[in-house]
């Protein structure tokens, strides 16, 4: 019995600002964004948009399909948590009208929680194959304005149906690990943005890439010519090109541009719009492959990396199941990509700085997203989210 990825869907902000505008303002060369670090649009939350928001908007057609007695158990992978002590998910459980019955629980590990989510929902699946598992990630990526980081912001969730005999692709158990305690990326529990060392940050992620690949080919007879495609953690698109063509070095392998082309670039076309998802933007790479990719992927092996700051990295591998592209949510995530709508500078500004309230007053939220749930207000500490 195989399990794994039986349906995918994503979602993010109603808004997005370009970074076209954003290197106009800082008098920079917009080829660095376009194509230095590969990031043309990056997505801003609206007042009424957050990572729980997001999320039930991620799941909501799954769910639609299935229906609400059918999840077991639902893991939420964030690191922009709203709550210390409450799980996000438990927002969702109530969103989605999941049944009281279902298992609720929030994962951490800067972006890698949403691998350890997928592969505990895989683990759990295969101790009982007639239960599924929804595994959702969800974050909004924030740095402080003016510094390198700021044009890799992003937000969006991902929302994955984990079952036995998937229908999009199957996960294979054998993966490599590798942890190491490094402050490459962190937030303090009063910080509202994250603290960067960039070029240090990037180091790591190759360094940890070369650890949990050799630590992968213990674990399995795959070797990188076994694998067709290649699925990274993406905080900005260039990143993954540098991942790939370390990992074919690594493995004494020359590619050829088209080569390079036809292993990643498919995985990168959302997210050069979206920006950084942070646990989400793996994933968001692999639905961005099987719905861009011209080519018919069933039966092609994914090698995946899911990298997290701090740091904890794993590489794993999957195969694309026959019939695959006739599940996908391909026209729905291109109608609400084109549905966003572009911010001036002076509104990103706005947003960004919109306040989050903490004097435990009554604060209602304008009505803006597109969603079909939102934040309606902050009120005596408690948010209160409802349907649209
Ligand atoms: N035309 C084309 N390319 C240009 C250019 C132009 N006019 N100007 C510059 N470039 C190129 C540069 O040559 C460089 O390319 P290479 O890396 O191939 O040399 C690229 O654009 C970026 O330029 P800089 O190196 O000068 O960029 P920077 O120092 O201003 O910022 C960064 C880069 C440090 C990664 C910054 O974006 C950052 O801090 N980002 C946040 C941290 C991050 O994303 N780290 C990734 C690893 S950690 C992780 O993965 C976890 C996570 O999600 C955060």
């Amino acid at each position: 019995m195989s399990v794994g990825i039986d349906e995918i869907s994503f979602y993010t902000s109603s808004y997005y600002f370009d970074l076209r505008t954003l290197a106009e303002i800082q008098n920079t060369d917009p080829e660095k964004y376009y194509v230095g670090i590969g990031q043309e649009k990056m997505g801003m939350a609206a007042p009424d948009e957050d990572i729980v928001t997001m999320a039930a908007n991620a799941a909501l057609p799954l769910i639609e399909r299935v229906g609400t007695d059918a999840i077991s158990t639902l893991m939420f992978a964030t690191e922009t948590g709203i709550d210390q002590s409450k799980a996000a998910g438990v927002y969702v459980h109530r969103l989605l009208g999941l049944n009281a019955n279902c298992r609720v629980v929030e994962l951490k590990q800067a972006c890698y929680s949403a691998t350890a989510a997928l592969q505990m929902a895989c683990a759990l699946v295969a101790r009982e194959p007639q239960r599924k598992v929804l595994v959702i990630a969800s974050d909004i990526a924030r740095y402080d304005l003016g510094t390198p980081g700021e044009a890799t912001q992003g937000c969006g969730a991902v929302a994955m149906l984990i079952s036995a005999n998937p229908r999009l692709v199957s996960i294979d158990p054998e993966v490599g690990n590798y942890t190491e305690d490094v402050m490459d990326f962190w937030r303090p529990n009063y910080r509202g943005t994250a603290l960067v060392d960039g070029k240090y940050s990037t180091k790591i992620y190759l360094k940890s890439l070369k650890k949990a690949w050799e630590s992968f080919r213990e674990a399995s007879r795959l070797e990188f010519a076994d694998l067709s495609r290649f699925c990274y953690h993406l905080p900005f698109s260039r990143m993954a090109q540098k991942a790939h063509q370390h990992l074919a070095k690594l493995n004494k392998v020359g590619l050829e541009p088209e080569q390079v082309e036809a292993q990643i670039e498919p995985t990168l076309s959302y997210n050069r719009t979206i920006g950084n998802s942070y646990t989400a933007s793996l994933y968001i790479g692999l639905c961005s492959l099987l719905e861009t990719c011209r080519d018919n992927l069933s039966g092609q092996r994914i090698g995946f990396f899911s990298y997290g700051s701090g740091c904890v990295a794993e590489f794993f591998s999957g195969t694309v199941r026959e019939g695959y592209a006739e599940h996908l949510h391909r026209e729905r995530h291109r109608q609400m990509l084109d549905a966003r709508e572009s911010l001036s500078h002076e509104e990103y500004l706005k947003l960004y700085h919109y306040p989050n309230p903490t004097d435990g007053g009554e604060h209602e939220m304008p009505h803006v997203t597109r969603g079909r749930f939102r934040l309606a207000a902050i009120s005596h500490h408690k948010r209160e989210y409802v349907p649209c």
